[in-house]
């Protein structure tokens, strides 16, 4: 997966590979302007959360970039409104505002009076948060491979892998982990209706991977943690809020219920830049909600009659009492989680 980038930058322009088009077309796509970004986010060619993160900051910098300002105080009153539209465009995975704010907040803190080096200065931040994403990736990949047993069925839902990340992955980077220290792992893929990042990003990494995997439809996990030898199962998460609530992609509280119904541990890998101690629990994590045509089509086949209503939640908040541990890339946080998360954010 080392050669496949899911976001970078270059030379003025920012280069995603189109997820909506995975496995069977590698198409990159060039995006020029912070408009063009938040396209792409809210179309989900680019998705997950850290790499949402990424795409944040990189969206900013072309937005800097984009200003024509005689001044400081011009360039940064026409830089806010283009990071407010860029964390709106999708509202859940914090990572996003998370990526944008740092580099607001690093271009209202440089003295620089001059535009170009303050355009200079979001680029290089941009830079950094996607390094920083790869590096935290991979130290929570190592601790959280302590966990996976040395012969070992995973149960895992969505794509928490390279691609939705600056590479490496947070959930599948844990498997990467587990595989690079000589572990034997299996692992159950829930296809993860509606949008398949299980049957369609997910499959796909651990098949490039070398990592055996089962393609399951999302209500067999029930029946394959009852009856299927699972030691654990690992997901990411978009936001962590600070009593442990994880929200991730929608079906991942059913895994979580079923998997404590039977025994099986359930971990969440995320980087810190995905907890939000500013929520004192996941009541408050918003959810976003997608276009009934998600559901009433796979692709562009449509499956159910014209007319019906529709529900589309993308993503479902699992409690922390269901939630045996949380891997970061500062280590791993067992319940109770509040203390624990906030001695790893340092606050
Ligand atoms: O709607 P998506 O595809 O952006 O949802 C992604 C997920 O829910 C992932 O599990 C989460 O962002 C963690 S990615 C490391």
């Amino acid at each position: 997966m080392e050669s496949i980038k899911t976001i970078e930058w270059a030379a003025g322009r920012v280069r995603i590979i189109d997820q909506t088009r995975l496995p069977h077309q590698r198409v990159y796509l060039d995006i020029r302007t912070p408009q063009e970004m938040v396209a792409a986010i809210q179309a989900m060619r680019i998705r997950g959360a850290p790499a949402l993160g990424v795409a944040g900051a990189y969206g900013l910098a072309l937005g800097g970039l984009g200003i024509r300002a005689g001044s400081r105080a011009q360039f940064l009153a026409q830089l806010r409104p283009i990071a407010e539209e860029l964390c709106a465009a999708r509202p859940t995975a914090v990572n996003l505002s998370w990526g944008v704010q740092r580099l607001l907040a690093k271009a209202e803190a440089s003295e620089y009076p001059q535009v170009e080096k303050l355009q200079q200065l979001l680029v290089a931040e941009a830079q950094r948060v996607q390094q920083e994403d790869l590096e935290a990736n991979r130290r929570l990949g190592a601790h959280g491979a302590r966990l996976i047993p040395q012969e070992a069925t995973v149960l895992t839902h969505c794509n928490a892998g390279a691609l939705a990340t600056a590479g490496y992955g947070t959930a599948l980077g844990v498997l990467r982990a587990a595989k690079e220290a000589g572990k034997a792992l299996k692992v159950y893929v829930d296809e993860t209706r509606p949008l398949l990042q299980g049957a369609r990003l997910t499959a796909w990494e651990l098949v490039e991977e070398g990592i055996p995997a089962t393609l399951i439809v999302d209500s067999m996990a029930g029946h394959f943690l009852r009856t299927g030898g699972i030691q654990c199962v690992v997901v990411g998460a978009d936001r962590i809020a600070a009593n442990g609530d994880v929200a991730n992609k929608i079906g991942t509280y059913s895994v979580a219920v079923l998997a404590k119904e039977n025994g099986v541990p359930f971990y969440v890998a995320a980087p810190t830049s995905t907890i939000d101690l500013s929520l004192p629990s996941g009541d408050q994590i918003p959810i976003e909600e997608r276009s009934p045509s998600e559901v009433t089509h796979i692709g562009e086949v449509p499956l159910a009659p014209v007319g019906v209503s529709v529900a589309n939640p993308a993503f479902d908040v699992t409690p922390a009492r269901y939630v045996s541990a949380i891997i970061t890339e500062g280590g791993i946080v067992y319940p109770p989680y509040e203390e624990g998360l906030r001695r790893i954010c340092g606050r």
